[in-house]
């Protein structure tokens, strides 16, 4: 099977519930014919609604972030098994947010990871290089290094429910975004980085995300490069006609 093409909206914390509801119809009515999965990440307090408003249309609802225990004493956190039990089986791991604001590690998303592929969910993993890594040309070690610490000890079999996410931070709801050139010289990288790790059909297969302020003016160039499989939209994913135009942009 050819690697799917993915667009998902992650929408951090925004919107109310009146606003997730307005919001998910506006989309659900403009949703063009792609072959694109479409997806949104709203905020938890909202995700049993918007599975439920969503249930005969084909936009998947996702989780922003789990927990790695399977359930118990971590007050304020929300396990895989909540996330299944209201239909969702699809979550974000390694935000970059995630990991600048709420400490989280390699070690803590390595661990995410296992207990949602444990508990048969999908799982996009976000990693991506800061300003001066790029800066001091590290952006490709990191990046590795990124992969390996989170990726690289699962068997191969995992990799068929695994989505990645690429999002250079300082492209991250700055205006700013990394050139096509950029994206699909970094997804290449990480292709080959999988294929050193694994074998050519895991990195074939498995598809790339590009993320950092992707805007209908600059989705269809990004998206036109070969190893760029579709986008994680923060900002524009919160306006219905914009995230409708990257949709249409794939
Ligand atoms: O998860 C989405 C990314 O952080 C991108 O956000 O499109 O607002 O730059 P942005």
């Amino acid at each position: 099977k050819m690697r799917s093409k993915i667009v998902a909206g992650n929408w951090k914390m925004n919107k109310n519930s009146a606003e997730t509801e307005a919001l998910l119809t506006e989309l659900a009515a403009k949703l063009p014919d792609t072959q694109a999965e479409v997806m949104v990440a709203p905020t938890f307090v909202n995700l049993q609604s918007a599975v439920k408003q969503l249930e005969s249309s084909t936009i998947e609802v996702i989780a922003q972030n789990m927990h790695f225990g399977e359930s118990g004493a971590y007050t304020g956190e929300i396990s895989a098994d909540m996330l299944l039990d209201i239909g969702i089986d699809t979550v974000i791991i390694g935000h970059s947010e995630r990991r600048a604001y709420f400490g989280e590690t390699d070690e803590i998303l390595a661990k995410k990871v296992k207990t949602a592929l444990k508990k048969n969910m999908r799982v996009m993993f976000c990693f991506g290089e800061e300003l001066d890594d790029r800066k001091s040309e590290n952006h490709f070690n990191v990046v590795e290094t990124q992969l390996k610490n989170a990726l690289f000890s699962l068997d191969a079999s995992a990799w068929t429910s695994i989505i990645l996410a690429y999002e250079p931070v300082w492209a991250i709801g700055t205006g700013e975004t990394a050139s096509p050139e950029q994206a699909q010289e970094m997804h290449a990288f990480i292709r080959k980085t999988i294929t050193d790790a694994y074998d050519t059909s895991i990195a074939t297969n498995v598809s790339i995300l590009y993320g950092g302020s992707v805007k209908p003016a600059n989705a269809e160039e990004i998206f036109s490069k070969p190893d760029v499989d579709g986008g994680l939209i923060g900002g524009a994913s919160l306006v219905a006609d914009d995230f409708v135009a990257i949709i249409e942009a794939i």
